[in-house]
């Protein structure tokens, strides 16, 4: 845990670094500010790490994107800028509400068309997805129960192409919590065992400090079968 002076200097430049790379912009801030007016929790990832997910999903090309946890769309919103014309990226939620206020701030965007927010646990949307066959995924955005991150692994190995990237939020803040009962710290650790163990990924993980306060994202690209 970060004590409150470490807290409010990390929140201070993260503040400069968003001033300087000029990062925000208004549909982004409305999002968050419409997520909290509505009583969502604010835990979306920070601006600077929304243009990461962004950048990463353009350097690879993306155009079919999968997403587990939307809340209120703000990682959505910057993920799906980075798709061309024609693009795609679906968001699994298990709040009927979260995915209201989602879908909202998702059409403010402009983006409508483009992003698919659909309601249920993602165990099970992630298998329905799987057996209807679609085209595999570029990109695969895990951040909703800590718990199942093992299983959320397990099915985005299987839905990415070869030159696919799958990032995998909050790995350290449960990591930190260090409580073997802790079924979400207990998910952080199987996921980091099972990126490092899976043939088929080149895994790292890197600590985050910011306005969040201390955590880190796990970042695996998917190989060529072998
Ligand atoms: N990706 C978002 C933040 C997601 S917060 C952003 O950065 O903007 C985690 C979300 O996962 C919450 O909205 C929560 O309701 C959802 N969630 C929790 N358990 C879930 C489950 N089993 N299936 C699908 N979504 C779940
Ligand atoms: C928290 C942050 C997250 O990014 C998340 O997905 C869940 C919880 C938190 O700050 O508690
Ligand atoms: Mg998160």
């Amino acid at each position: 845990m970060a004590n409150a002076a470490d807290l409010e200097r990390w929140v201070a430049i993260d503040e400069r670094l968003e001033s300087m790379l000029d990062i925000d912009d208004d549909i982004l801030s409305a999002t968050l500010a419409d997520s909290d007016a509505a009583g969502l929790p604010p835990i979306a990832v920070s601006p600077l790490q929304g243009r990461l997910l962004q950048s990463l999903a353009r350097m690879i090309g993306a155009r079919r994107i999968l997403e587990v946890g939307t809340l209120g769309g703000y990682s959505t919103i910057w993920m799906a800028r980075a798709l061309p014309a024609g693009g795609r990226l679906v968001s699994l939620e298990i709040d009927a509400h979260h995915a209201d206020v989602a879908r909202r701030n998702i059409a403010r965007a402009g983006l409508g068309d483009v992003v698919e927010v659909r309601v249920g646990p993602a165990a099970q949307g992630l298998a329905a997805l799987e057996a209807s066959g679609g085209e595999p995924f570029d990109m695969v955005f895990i951040d909703a129960d800590k718990r199942s991150n093992p299983d959320y692994l397990t099915a985005a190995v299987r839905m990415t192409r070869p030159g696919g990237v799958i990032v995998v939020d909050n790995v350290v803040r449960r990591l930190d919590a260090g409580d073997a009962s802790d079924p979400d710290a207990a998910g952080t650790v199987r996921v980091l065992e099972l990126m490092g163990d899976h043939p088929g990924l080149t895994t790292t993980a890197l600590q985050v400090v910011g306005r969040k306060g201390h955590d880190g994202l796990a970042i695996a690209l998917v190989l060529p079968p072998a």
